[in-house]
């Protein structure tokens, strides 16, 4: 039985299948409509989406499957004191496989050492969020033909933003990447995450707090939310939370073909001015996440 915790977990040859399979998806839905007929899935989510939960249940939805489990904190067990490696004990009674959401970082690798069903980390805290990266990864090679090559510039609160440090993990596998890394002083790509991922793979990468001096060098920008939930003080949140803005005027000098994205929510970091430019991608990753949450619930179940 094989869980999900890191974007690592999964092999290069495995993302290509799931990535395969999306497409397949897309191309002939009715082909996958009863492949999880008469299973279950569970979204315990012990902090608040919309997104990754919805899109969890719709795939399993779409695939002909049912759905249980709760969406804050409060309405579980947990509010009682129950741990998280019994809360996923019992629930792995209750379902074929269970997503999860948790404000620890480590709580869904936990869940993982004593389920009885795959895990999938559906994000903790301001570690990982590999299901929004296997959504990343679908709308670049969809934009973009493949991964190789391309230099990626993450923009915002690199520090708390957990899909920032997924993404990276999985495209430090492909060839010939670069990485812009722009952000205030105090919201810097954790070090952890330079030394274990960007220089063990020799990949080359730069920070700036400028995003105007590197945005025409880019072939992916990846915006961020400044994460108000994860600081110690709201002032600090106050001062940081509008360091970028992507406005119309800022994007005239980057490429024709630059692919703007955005795990969402938006706060204001990207203007709603781009929107309608053919740039802006952020509304198909979200497509683009069910499709991959959909493969990946048929490779963790073992269906064919
Ligand atoms: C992200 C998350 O939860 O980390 N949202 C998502 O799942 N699409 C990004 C964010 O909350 O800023």
């Amino acid at each position: 039985m094989k869980s999900l915790i890191d974007i690592c977990d999964l092999s290069r040859e495995e993302i290509d299948s799931l990535l395969d399979t999306a497409n397949d998806i897309i191309a002939h839905p009715e082909v996958y409509s009863e492949k999880c007929r008469g299973k279950k899935l569970a979204t315990l989510f012990f902090e608040p989406s919309t997104r990754t939960r919805l899109s969890f249940e719709a795939a399993m939805y779409e695939l002909g499957g049912n759905v249980l489990g709760f969406s804050e904190a409060q309405s579980s067990s947990a509010s009682k004191g129950e741990s998280v490696a019994d809360t996923a004990r019992v629930v792995s009674c209750y379902a074929d496989i269970i997503a999860m959401r948790h404000p620890k970082e480590g709580a869904p690798l936990v869940a993982s050492m004593h389920a009885s069903v795959p895990i999938i980390n559906a994000g903790d805290g301001g570690h990982n969020h590999p299901t929004q990266t296997l959504a990343d990864l679908l709308t670049i090679k969809r934009e973009k033909g493949g991964f190789d090559g391309l230099t990626l510039g993450f923009c915002g609160d690199l520090k708390f933003g957990r899909t920032v440090h997924s993404l990276i993990a999985a495209m430090s596998r492909y060839k010939d990447i670069r990485v812009v890394l722009i952000s205030p002083q105090e919201l810097k790509l954790p070090s952890y995450v330079k030394r274990d991922i960007l220089q063990k793979n020799g990949i080359p990468y730069t920070q700036t707090t400028d995003f105007e001096s590197v945005i025409d060098s880019l072939d992916i920008l990846y915006m961020t939310r400044v994460q108000r939930e994860r600081f110690f003080s709201e002032e600090e949140y106050l001062r940081l939370k509008d360091s970028y803005i992507l406005t119309p005027e800022k994007l005239r000098r980057a490429k024709s073909d630059l692919c703007v994205m955005h795990p969402l929510p938006r706060v204001n970091e990207i203007s709603t001015a781009i929107d309608n430019d053919p740039r802006a991608c952020y509304f198909k990753q979200v497509l683009y996440g069910k499709y991959m949450r959909m493969a990946l619930i048929l490779m963790l179940l073992g269906v064919n």
